[in-house]
Protein backbone atom coordinates (compact mmCIF):
# COMPACT_ATOMS: atom_id res chain seq x y z
CA UNK A 1 0.00 0.00 0.00
CA UNK A 2 2.40 2.55 -1.19
CA UNK A 3 0.37 4.91 -2.87
CA UNK A 4 -1.70 7.82 -2.17
CA UNK A 5 -5.34 7.39 -1.00
CA UNK A 6 -7.86 9.84 -0.56
CA UNK A 7 -10.93 10.65 1.99
CA UNK A 8 -13.20 12.82 0.81
CA UNK A 9 -14.68 15.36 3.21
CA UNK A 10 -18.54 16.34 2.13
CA UNK A 11 -20.61 18.67 3.20
CA UNK A 12 -21.19 22.34 2.23
CA UNK A 13 -17.30 23.05 2.36
CA UNK A 14 -15.95 19.76 0.85
CA UNK A 15 -12.35 18.48 0.04
CA UNK A 16 -9.96 15.93 0.12
CA UNK A 17 -7.64 14.69 2.28
CA UNK A 18 -4.26 12.83 0.25
CA UNK A 19 -2.65 10.30 2.53
CA UNK A 20 0.64 8.93 1.08
CA UNK A 21 4.55 9.17 0.96
CA UNK A 22 5.85 11.85 -0.87
CA UNK A 23 3.43 14.49 -1.38
CA UNK A 24 5.86 16.96 0.20
CA UNK A 25 7.53 16.92 -2.83
CA UNK A 26 4.41 17.16 -5.75
CA UNK A 27 4.36 20.20 -6.63
CA UNK A 28 1.51 19.65 -8.69
CA UNK A 29 -0.78 18.27 -6.00
CA UNK A 30 0.21 20.37 -3.87
CA UNK A 31 -0.13 23.82 -5.70
CA UNK A 32 -3.80 23.26 -7.27
CA UNK A 33 -5.87 24.38 -4.30
CA UNK A 34 -3.88 27.93 -4.84
CA UNK A 35 -6.46 30.52 -6.09
CA UNK A 36 -4.16 33.48 -5.91
CA UNK A 37 -0.73 34.80 -6.28
CA UNK A 38 0.50 34.96 -2.65
CA UNK A 39 1.32 32.09 -0.19
CA UNK A 40 2.14 32.12 3.14
CA UNK A 41 3.88 29.22 4.53
CA UNK A 42 3.74 28.35 7.95
CA UNK A 43 6.28 26.38 9.94
CA UNK A 44 8.07 25.86 13.50
CA UNK A 45 11.36 25.36 14.92
CA UNK A 46 11.38 21.53 13.91
CA UNK A 47 10.23 21.05 10.92
CA UNK A 48 10.94 23.88 8.44
CA UNK A 49 14.61 22.86 8.81
CA UNK A 50 13.60 19.02 7.12
CA UNK A 51 10.67 20.27 4.73
CA UNK A 52 9.99 23.94 4.58
CA UNK A 53 12.43 24.39 1.69
CA UNK A 54 11.37 21.33 -0.29
CA UNK A 55 7.63 22.41 0.11
CA UNK A 56 8.70 26.00 -1.30
CA UNK A 57 10.70 24.97 -4.25
CA UNK A 58 7.99 22.13 -5.10
CA UNK A 59 5.46 24.97 -5.24
CA UNK A 60 7.46 27.52 -7.11
CA UNK A 61 8.53 24.68 -9.35
CA UNK A 62 4.94 23.88 -10.39
CA UNK A 63 3.76 27.21 -10.11
CA UNK A 64 6.68 30.19 -11.28
CA UNK A 65 5.73 33.40 -10.32
CA UNK A 66 3.53 32.54 -7.02
CA UNK A 67 4.98 34.19 -4.32
CA UNK A 68 5.93 32.11 -1.71
CA UNK A 69 7.08 33.23 2.06
CA UNK A 70 8.48 31.30 4.62
CA UNK A 71 7.24 32.62 8.30
CA UNK A 72 8.85 30.26 11.16
CA UNK A 73 7.21 29.77 14.65
CA UNK A 74 9.08 28.13 17.70
CA UNK A 75 7.93 24.99 18.21
CA UNK A 76 5.59 23.68 20.93
CA UNK A 77 2.52 24.21 22.79
CA UNK A 78 3.63 26.90 24.39
CA UNK A 79 3.43 28.75 21.46
CA UNK A 80 0.02 28.16 20.31
CA UNK A 81 -0.75 32.07 21.24
CA UNK A 82 -2.09 35.40 20.43
CA UNK A 83 1.51 36.66 20.52
CA UNK A 84 2.40 34.05 17.70
CA UNK A 85 -0.83 34.56 15.99
CA UNK A 86 -0.07 38.32 15.83
CA UNK A 87 3.33 37.51 14.30
CA UNK A 88 1.80 35.37 11.29
CA UNK A 89 -0.23 38.35 10.88
CA UNK A 90 2.33 40.99 10.81
CA UNK A 91 3.65 37.99 7.78
CA UNK A 92 0.59 38.38 5.80
CA UNK A 93 0.62 42.35 6.12
CA UNK A 94 4.76 42.36 4.94
CA UNK A 95 3.91 39.69 1.81
CA UNK A 96 1.05 41.70 0.71
CA UNK A 97 -1.22 38.96 1.01
CA UNK A 98 -4.83 39.58 -1.14
CA UNK A 99 -8.18 37.83 -0.19
CA UNK A 100 -7.11 35.26 -2.94
CA UNK A 101 -3.76 34.32 -1.10
CA UNK A 102 -3.39 31.03 1.18
CA UNK A 103 -1.80 30.06 4.02
CA UNK A 104 0.09 26.41 4.26
CA UNK A 105 0.40 24.72 7.71
CA UNK A 106 3.58 22.86 7.58
CA UNK A 107 3.70 21.11 10.84
CA UNK A 108 1.41 19.42 13.53
CA UNK A 109 -1.18 20.68 15.05
CA UNK A 110 0.01 23.51 17.02
CA UNK A 111 0.80 24.96 13.49
CA UNK A 112 -1.91 23.79 12.00
CA UNK A 113 -4.57 25.43 14.14
CA UNK A 114 -1.94 28.87 14.66
CA UNK A 115 -1.92 28.75 10.67
CA UNK A 116 -5.76 28.05 10.24
CA UNK A 117 -6.70 30.58 12.61
CA UNK A 118 -4.69 33.61 11.02
CA UNK A 119 -6.47 32.17 7.63
CA UNK A 120 -9.47 32.60 9.38
CA UNK A 121 -8.77 36.01 10.52
CA UNK A 122 -6.90 37.59 7.63
CA UNK A 123 -9.11 40.06 5.53
CA UNK A 124 -12.30 37.79 7.45
CA UNK A 125 -11.22 34.47 5.70
CA UNK A 126 -8.35 33.02 3.21
CA UNK A 127 -7.53 29.74 2.39
CA UNK A 128 -5.78 27.49 4.54
CA UNK A 129 -4.08 23.72 3.54
CA UNK A 130 -2.89 21.43 6.11
CA UNK A 131 0.36 19.73 5.24
CA UNK A 132 0.28 17.74 8.56
CA UNK A 133 3.83 16.16 9.71
CA UNK A 134 2.41 14.48 13.04
CA UNK A 135 0.69 11.64 13.35
CA UNK A 136 -1.89 13.59 15.49
CA UNK A 137 -2.03 16.54 13.25
CA UNK A 138 -2.75 13.56 9.95
CA UNK A 139 -5.47 11.77 11.98
CA UNK A 140 -7.21 14.56 13.88
CA UNK A 141 -6.54 18.64 14.00
CA UNK A 142 -5.72 18.81 10.02
CA UNK A 143 -9.16 17.83 9.00
CA UNK A 144 -12.83 19.34 10.54
CA UNK A 145 -11.68 23.31 10.38
CA UNK A 146 -11.57 23.78 14.22
CA UNK A 147 -8.95 26.22 14.64
CA UNK A 148 -7.73 28.39 17.48
CA UNK A 149 -4.80 29.58 20.43
CA UNK A 150 -4.61 29.46 23.63
CA UNK A 151 -4.82 31.70 26.66
CA UNK A 152 -3.55 31.42 29.85
CA UNK A 153 -7.45 30.83 31.14
CA UNK A 154 -7.87 27.88 29.47
CA UNK A 155 -6.96 25.45 25.71
CA UNK A 156 -8.22 26.79 22.85
CA UNK A 157 -10.64 29.23 24.20
CA UNK A 158 -10.05 31.90 21.02
CA UNK A 159 -10.50 30.14 17.65
CA UNK A 160 -12.64 30.11 14.81
CA UNK A 161 -14.10 27.09 12.58
CA UNK A 162 -12.34 27.45 9.05
CA UNK A 163 -12.62 24.50 7.29
CA UNK A 164 -9.23 23.76 5.11
CA UNK A 165 -9.49 23.88 1.44
CA UNK A 166 -7.08 20.58 1.41
CA UNK A 167 -5.14 17.92 3.13
CA UNK A 168 -2.09 16.76 1.81
CA UNK A 169 -0.36 14.02 4.81
CA UNK A 170 2.88 13.10 3.92
CA UNK A 171 3.08 9.79 5.86
CA UNK A 172 6.91 9.47 4.45
CA UNK A 173 7.74 12.69 7.19
CA UNK A 174 6.83 10.75 9.96
CA UNK A 175 9.95 8.78 9.63
CA UNK A 176 11.67 12.02 11.35
CA UNK A 177 8.64 12.41 14.12
CA UNK A 178 10.50 11.61 17.65
CA UNK A 179 8.81 8.29 19.19
CA UNK A 180 7.17 10.48 21.41
CA UNK A 181 5.44 12.32 19.25
CA UNK A 182 4.51 9.19 17.45
CA UNK A 183 2.94 7.69 20.51
CA UNK A 184 0.80 10.61 21.28
CA UNK A 185 -1.01 11.39 18.05
CA UNK A 186 -1.66 7.16 18.89
CA UNK A 187 -3.65 8.12 21.34
CA UNK A 188 -5.95 10.32 19.04
CA UNK A 189 -6.18 7.01 16.61
CA UNK A 190 -7.24 4.86 19.64
CA UNK A 191 -10.31 8.10 20.09
CA UNK A 192 -12.11 6.96 16.97
CA UNK A 193 -12.26 3.09 18.55
CA UNK A 194 -13.04 4.03 21.72
CA UNK A 195 -16.31 6.19 20.71
CA UNK A 196 -17.60 4.21 17.98
CA UNK A 197 -15.64 1.53 16.35
CA UNK A 198 -14.94 -1.74 18.26
CA UNK A 199 -13.60 -3.32 15.31
CA UNK A 200 -11.00 -0.55 14.94
CA UNK A 201 -9.84 -1.42 18.55
CA UNK A 202 -9.35 -4.71 17.71
CA UNK A 203 -7.11 -4.42 15.10
CA UNK A 204 -5.00 -1.45 16.89
CA UNK A 205 -4.19 -4.43 19.64
CA UNK A 206 -3.32 -6.86 16.34
CA UNK A 207 -1.14 -3.85 14.86
CA UNK A 208 -0.04 -2.86 17.72
CA UNK A 209 4.34 -3.45 17.30
CA UNK A 210 3.91 -2.51 13.87
CA UNK A 211 2.35 0.84 14.32
CA UNK A 212 5.02 1.64 16.91
CA UNK A 213 7.58 0.48 14.91
CA UNK A 214 6.34 2.96 12.14
CA UNK A 215 5.60 0.34 9.79
CA UNK A 216 4.31 2.70 6.78
CA UNK A 217 1.49 0.46 5.87
CA UNK A 218 0.20 -0.59 9.10
CA UNK A 219 0.36 3.99 9.83
CA UNK A 220 -1.33 4.53 6.21
CA UNK A 221 -4.02 2.48 6.84
CA UNK A 222 -4.57 3.85 10.64
CA UNK A 223 -4.64 7.37 9.18
CA UNK A 224 -6.84 6.38 6.53
CA UNK A 225 -9.56 4.83 8.81
CA UNK A 226 -8.99 7.58 11.08
CA UNK A 227 -9.46 9.93 8.48
CA UNK A 228 -12.67 8.29 7.44
CA UNK A 229 -14.57 8.60 10.73
CA UNK A 230 -13.07 11.96 11.36
CA UNK A 231 -14.60 12.93 7.80
CA UNK A 232 -18.03 11.09 8.25
CA UNK A 233 -19.02 13.50 11.88
CA UNK A 234 -17.18 16.75 10.60
CA UNK A 235 -19.21 16.88 7.51
CA UNK A 236 -22.65 15.89 9.21
CA UNK A 237 -21.55 18.16 11.74
CA UNK A 238 -19.12 20.73 11.14
CA UNK A 239 -19.68 23.44 13.48
CA UNK A 240 -20.39 20.75 16.89
CA UNK A 241 -23.88 21.21 17.36
CA UNK A 242 -24.60 17.66 17.93
CA UNK A 243 -22.42 14.53 17.34
CA UNK A 244 -18.98 16.25 16.70
CA UNK A 245 -18.70 16.87 20.36
CA UNK A 246 -17.93 12.77 20.70
CA UNK A 247 -14.38 13.15 18.58
CA UNK A 248 -13.68 14.64 22.72
CA UNK A 249 -13.56 12.34 24.73
CA UNK A 250 -11.37 12.69 27.33
CA UNK A 251 -10.66 16.18 25.79
CA UNK A 252 -12.40 18.37 29.07
CA UNK A 253 -9.87 16.41 31.52
CA UNK A 254 -6.61 16.37 28.89
CA UNK A 255 -7.10 19.88 28.50
CA UNK A 256 -7.56 20.67 32.16
CA UNK A 257 -4.38 18.96 32.51
CA UNK A 258 -2.60 20.45 29.68
CA UNK A 259 -3.56 23.61 30.79
CA UNK A 260 -2.58 23.58 34.65
CA UNK A 261 0.84 22.55 33.44
CA UNK A 262 1.49 25.42 31.36
CA UNK A 263 1.12 24.29 28.12
CA UNK A 264 4.90 22.92 28.77
CA UNK A 265 4.38 19.11 27.31
CA UNK A 266 6.84 20.18 24.08
CA UNK A 267 9.84 20.67 26.57
CA UNK A 268 10.72 16.86 27.90
CA UNK A 269 12.77 18.69 30.89
CA UNK A 270 9.35 19.87 32.60
CA UNK A 271 7.78 16.06 32.54
CA UNK A 272 4.70 17.49 31.51
CA UNK A 273 2.34 15.85 29.24
CA UNK A 274 1.67 16.86 25.30
CA UNK A 275 -1.96 16.86 23.87
CA UNK A 276 -1.90 13.36 23.07
CA UNK A 277 -0.78 11.72 26.28
CA UNK A 278 -3.22 14.28 28.00
CA UNK A 279 -5.97 12.76 26.20
CA UNK A 280 -4.89 9.51 26.78
CA UNK A 281 -5.50 9.56 30.53
CA UNK A 282 -8.91 12.17 29.91
CA UNK A 283 -10.04 9.11 28.06
CA UNK A 284 -8.97 6.95 30.81
CA UNK A 285 -10.98 9.23 33.52
CA UNK A 286 -13.89 9.59 31.57
CA UNK A 287 -13.95 5.82 31.21
CA UNK A 288 -13.82 5.73 34.86
CA UNK A 289 -16.16 7.68 35.97
CA UNK A 290 -18.65 6.57 33.56
CA UNK A 291 -17.86 3.01 35.38
CA UNK A 292 -17.97 5.27 38.99
CA UNK A 293 -21.37 6.61 37.36
CA UNK A 294 -22.91 3.47 36.61
CA UNK A 295 -23.06 3.78 32.77
CA UNK A 296 -20.20 1.65 31.68
CA UNK A 297 -18.76 -1.85 32.35
CA UNK A 298 -15.46 -1.68 34.57
CA UNK A 299 -14.16 -4.54 32.03
CA UNK A 300 -13.88 -1.63 29.23
CA UNK A 301 -11.89 0.85 31.20
CA UNK A 302 -9.36 -2.11 31.66
CA UNK A 303 -8.75 -2.76 27.74
CA UNK A 304 -9.00 0.77 26.83
CA UNK A 305 -6.07 1.52 30.02
CA UNK A 306 -4.60 -1.81 28.55
CA UNK A 307 -4.40 -0.50 25.17
CA UNK A 308 -3.00 2.97 26.22
CA UNK A 309 -0.27 1.14 28.20
CA UNK A 310 0.57 -1.59 25.28
CA UNK A 311 1.09 1.94 23.28
CA UNK A 312 3.67 3.79 25.68
CA UNK A 313 1.03 6.47 27.11
CA UNK A 314 0.08 7.56 30.16
CA UNK A 315 -3.01 6.23 31.91
CA UNK A 316 -3.12 8.23 34.95
CA UNK A 317 -2.89 11.64 36.34
CA UNK A 318 0.53 13.42 36.60
CA UNK A 319 1.38 13.95 40.42
CA UNK A 320 0.92 17.48 41.64
CA UNK A 321 -2.09 18.67 40.07
CA UNK A 322 -4.55 19.57 42.52
CA UNK A 323 -8.36 18.10 41.77
CA UNK A 324 -10.08 21.62 42.89
CA UNK A 325 -7.83 23.52 40.37
CA UNK A 326 -8.54 21.02 37.55
CA UNK A 327 -12.12 20.90 38.00
CA UNK A 328 -12.34 24.84 37.76
CA UNK A 329 -10.42 24.18 34.57
CA UNK A 330 -12.83 22.06 33.48
CA UNK A 331 -15.83 24.67 34.04
CA UNK A 332 -14.98 26.82 31.42
CA UNK A 333 -14.79 23.89 28.57
CA UNK A 334 -16.36 24.61 25.67
CA UNK A 335 -18.86 21.80 25.72
CA UNK A 336 -20.74 23.20 28.91
CA UNK A 337 -23.79 25.01 28.25
CA UNK A 338 -25.34 27.13 31.22
CA UNK A 339 -22.66 26.79 33.51
CA UNK A 340 -22.74 22.72 34.02
CA UNK A 341 -20.28 20.54 33.16
CA UNK A 342 -21.08 18.10 29.98
CA UNK A 343 -18.56 15.57 29.48
CA UNK A 344 -18.49 12.84 26.40
CA UNK A 345 -18.46 9.72 28.76
CA UNK A 346 -19.39 6.40 26.94
CA UNK A 347 -21.68 3.31 27.66
CA UNK A 348 -19.04 0.81 26.92
CA UNK A 349 -16.32 0.20 23.78
CA UNK A 350 -17.15 2.25 21.03
CA UNK A 351 -20.28 3.58 22.45
CA UNK A 352 -19.26 7.49 23.29
CA UNK A 353 -21.96 9.80 24.53
CA UNK A 354 -22.58 13.52 25.62
CA UNK A 355 -23.76 13.67 29.69
CA UNK A 356 -25.15 17.22 30.10
CA UNK A 357 -24.67 18.49 33.99
CA UNK A 358 -22.41 16.08 35.49
CA UNK A 359 -22.56 16.09 39.13
CA UNK A 360 -19.22 17.79 40.42
CA UNK A 361 -19.15 16.07 43.34
CA UNK A 362 -18.62 12.48 41.08
CA UNK A 363 -15.37 14.50 39.16
CA UNK A 364 -13.68 15.71 42.05
CA UNK A 365 -14.12 12.23 43.99
CA UNK A 366 -12.53 10.75 40.88
CA UNK A 367 -10.17 13.30 40.71
CA UNK A 368 -9.14 12.84 44.03
CA UNK A 369 -8.80 9.16 43.89
P1 LIG B 1 2.96 19.74 17.79
O1 LIG B 1 2.44 20.51 16.67
O2 LIG B 1 3.51 20.48 18.96
O3 LIG B 1 4.07 18.73 17.23
C1 LIG B 1 4.75 17.90 18.14
C2 LIG B 1 6.26 18.05 18.00
O4 LIG B 1 6.71 17.34 16.86
C3 LIG B 1 6.75 19.49 17.82
O5 LIG B 1 7.94 19.64 18.53
C4 LIG B 1 7.02 19.56 16.32
O6 LIG B 1 7.97 20.54 16.01
C5 LIG B 1 7.52 18.18 16.04
N1 LIG B 1 7.35 17.68 14.67
C6 LIG B 1 6.24 17.80 13.91
N2 LIG B 1 6.39 17.08 12.80
C7 LIG B 1 7.61 16.53 12.82
C8 LIG B 1 8.32 15.67 11.94
N3 LIG B 1 7.75 15.16 10.84
N4 LIG B 1 9.58 15.34 12.28
C9 LIG B 1 10.14 15.80 13.43
N5 LIG B 1 9.50 16.57 14.32
C10 LIG B 1 8.23 16.93 14.02
O7 LIG B 1 1.85 18.77 18.41
P2 LIG B 1 0.73 17.83 17.76
O8 LIG B 1 0.64 16.68 18.68
O9 LIG B 1 0.95 17.60 16.32
O10 LIG B 1 -0.58 18.72 17.88
C11 LIG B 1 -1.13 19.07 19.13
C12 LIG B 1 -2.01 20.28 18.93
O11 LIG B 1 -3.09 19.95 18.06
C13 LIG B 1 -2.63 20.79 20.21
O12 LIG B 1 -2.51 22.19 20.28
C14 LIG B 1 -4.08 20.41 20.08
O13 LIG B 1 -4.94 21.28 20.77
C15 LIG B 1 -4.28 20.49 18.60
N6 LIG B 1 -5.39 19.69 18.09
C16 LIG B 1 -6.32 20.32 17.30
C17 LIG B 1 -7.38 19.59 16.79
C18 LIG B 1 -8.33 20.27 15.84
O14 LIG B 1 -9.35 19.66 15.51
N7 LIG B 1 -8.02 21.46 15.38
C19 LIG B 1 -7.50 18.23 17.07
C20 LIG B 1 -6.55 17.63 17.87
C21 LIG B 1 -5.50 18.37 18.39
N1 LIG C 1 -10.61 17.06 17.72
C1 LIG C 1 -11.99 17.31 17.98
C2 LIG C 1 -12.73 17.88 16.83
O1 LIG C 1 -12.19 18.10 15.77
O2 LIG C 1 -13.90 18.11 16.94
Amino acid sequence: MSGTQRVEVGGATPYAIDIGPGLLGDGERLVAPVRGRHVLLLSDSHVAPLYAARVVAALRTARPGLHVATHVMPAGEAHKTLASFGCVIDALAALGATRDATVYALGGGVVGDLAGFAAACWMRGIDCVQVPTTLLAMVDSSVGGKTAVDIPQGKNLVGAFHPPRAVFADTAALRTLPPRELRAGLAEVIKYGAIRDPLFFDWLEDRREALLAGDDDALAEAIARSCGHKAGIVERDPLEKGERALLNLGHTFGHAIEAEQGYAGGDAATGALNHGEAVAVGMVLAARLSAQLGMAPEADTGRLRALLDAFGLPTALPAGLAPEALLARMRLDKKNVAGRLRLVLWRGLGQAVVVPDVDESQVLELLAS
